[in-house]
């Protein structure tokens, strides 16, 4: 199959719409949940700018499936615009549930191509981040399992957006017939946006509450512990599609990458420590 083809958007967007559920957030399994869970879910910093973030995806996905002429791509992406709009349903009904306040933020947005491939990348490394923390969540049972299972579909769809968005923009960046170098340049500067994005975000949020400094709620927090994490669980995300699409690859890589630096630099630290121990058992 060429990417750029009929075939291909014809694949990426058929998967897309068969593998789309049905469900309402009112109707999924909310746990009751006791006093200590209920005040760890409040001291999570995230809840405004989360629910602000899906509300926005909502209506720039949908608005941007408006203006497209391609019928199939239009259903595609209105579909995804369902499930984003139904993300920031799920959180308000999680925090109208357990009772939790959080202010309303505005997030500008617009509906023009250039916005929702911002917003592709940004969800690109969100969804990587978001599979190592929400993992390292579980494994630490942060909250009961009932409470945390109900997001596990909720990450399942993030991966479908993902895996869309990367077909998507190699299909039109294809159909332009775009030089592999500007292509390469676009995708570098997408990813560069949304880090920036994700780092002046993770500030906020930290700087506002402290919360991601206290990490021993999540167990091992080290940097090679989280994108370890990451990793395995991209893996295990990517693998529930066996669908010849392509992937996300560019945060896995840099991820496999970072990693493997920083055991290399932990390997030559081993070394010199053992040499120096050495040196002075025989001195
Ligand atoms: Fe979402
Ligand atoms: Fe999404």
């Amino acid at each position: 199959m060429r990417i750029g083809s009929d075939e291909h958007k014809t694949l990426f967007c058929r998967w897309f719409i068969d593998t789309h559920r049905r469900y309402a957030p009112e109707d999924l399994p909310w746990p009751e949940l006791d006093q200590a869970s209920l005040d760890r879910l409040r001291a999570v910093p995230i809840w405004s700018s989360a629910l602000a973030v899906e509300k926005r995806a909502g209506k720039l996905v949908t608005g941007f499936a408006s203006t497209q002429s391609d019928p199939l791509l239009r259903e595609a992406i209105a579909l995804q615009g369902v499930e984003e709009d139904r993300h920031g349903r799920i959180l308000a009904t999680m925090l109208d549930r357990y009772g939790l306040t959080v202010e309303e933020e505005q997030l500008p947005y617009d509906t023009s191509e250039r916005c929702f491939i911002e917003f592709g990348y940004k969800e690109c490394l969100d969804a990587f981040m978001g599979y190592g923390a929400f993992r390292l969540a579980r494994d630490a049972q942060f909250l009961p399992e009932p409470f945390m299972s109900i997001f596990v579909d909720f990450m399942h769809e993030e991966t479908r957006h993902i895996i869309f968005f990367v077909n998507w923009i190699s299909y039109q960046r294809a159909q332009r017939g775009e030089p592999l170098v500007k292509q390469a340049f676009d995708t570098v500067t997408g990813y560069l946006k949304a880090f920036r994005v994700l780092t002046s975000t993770v500030q906020g949020a930290n700087g506002d509450s402290g919360f991601m400094g206290g990490g021993d709620a999540f167990g091992d927090m080290s940097v090679a512990n989280f994108l370890r994490t990451c990793v395995r669980e991209n893996d295990l995300q990517m693998g529930q599609f066996n669908s010849g699409l392509l992937r996300p690859w560019v945060i896995p890589a840099l991820a496999r990458t970072a990693l493997g630096v920083i055991h290399a630099a932990d390997r030559v630290h081993y070394v010199a420590h053992e040499t120096k121990n050495g040196a002075t058992t025989s001195g």
